[in-house]
């Protein structure tokens, strides 16, 4: 199924891929070491570690996909202001406005990641704890906005780095979760989101899409890293 982004309840979708894709794009992630992580996405990786455990699950990538959002909110929100400043040069101000367009369909992917495992998370009928799963990762993701957003003010360059180390152990969590959790090849995804994010045979399948779509954010992120500011 390939989603344009033409209708915009539909925004951020990426590149669907079958089954067999999917599997196959599962073996190279866990074939590929994963990157070392910066000071900064390493301290994060450890506190999530600490405060959720070190062991992977629907609840735990529920508050990864919390912070995910925020380093596209806060690039949108330079750009929209470099937009303001600079629009007396419509190419360049149009240049800028490509990456508002990029951010945006990053973030609203990471939007259905986020709505499916509430989705799944909601079915499962667990009670968390308010302060742990609801509170901390709207402060965890307010911290990392001002990181994102400073970082990227000062050198861009730094900002998508760190957003590349986020992004990469996102996709090899998600893959290695597949791995550990074979009941997940027994059940499809027809949920809530289907229509937007798209049907899957399998839960296995959704995720190793979502892992794919984190490969995705990881190479934008690293091919912008090597592109000057808006250029
Ligand atoms: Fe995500
Ligand atoms: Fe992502």
């Amino acid at each position: 199924m390939t989603a344009t982004s033409a209708d915009p309840v539909v925004s951020g979708v990426t590149e669907r891929l079958t089954p067999a894709e999917l599997l196959a794009e599962q073996r190279r992630t866990l074939a590929t070491p994963r990157r070392r992580a910066n000071v900064a996405a390493r301290a994060l990786f450890a506190m999530m570690d600490l405060v959720y455990g070190s062991e992977r699950s629907l609840a735990k990538f529920r508050v990864l996909e919390v912070i995910a959002r925020v380093p596209y909110q806060a690039w949108e929100h330079v750009a929209y202001v470099a937009v303001t400043h600079r629009h007396s040069e419509p190419r360049f101000a149009r240049r800028i406005f490509e990456r508002v367009a990029e951010s945006r369909a990053q973030q609203d992917n990471e939007q259905w990641h986020l709505l499916i495992l509430e989705e799944l998370l909601a079915e499962e009928g667990r009670r968390q704890p308010f302060v742990r799963y609801r509170l901390l990762p709207q402060v965890i993701a307010f911290a990392y906005y001002q990181l994102s957003w400073l970082l990227y003010v000062v050198k861009p360059g730094w900002s998508y780095r760190l957003n590349a180390d986020f992004e990469d152990h996102a996709e090899h969590e998600y893959m290695l979760f597949v791995s550990e959790n074979p009941q997940l090849e027994e059940r499809p995804y027809e949920g809530l989101f289907a229509e937007e994010y798209g049907r899957y045979d399998t839960l296995a399948d959704l995720f190793r899409q979502i892992g794919y779509d984190e490969r995705v954010h990881k190479l934008e992120s690293l091919d912008a890293m090597v592109r000057p500011r808006f250029e």
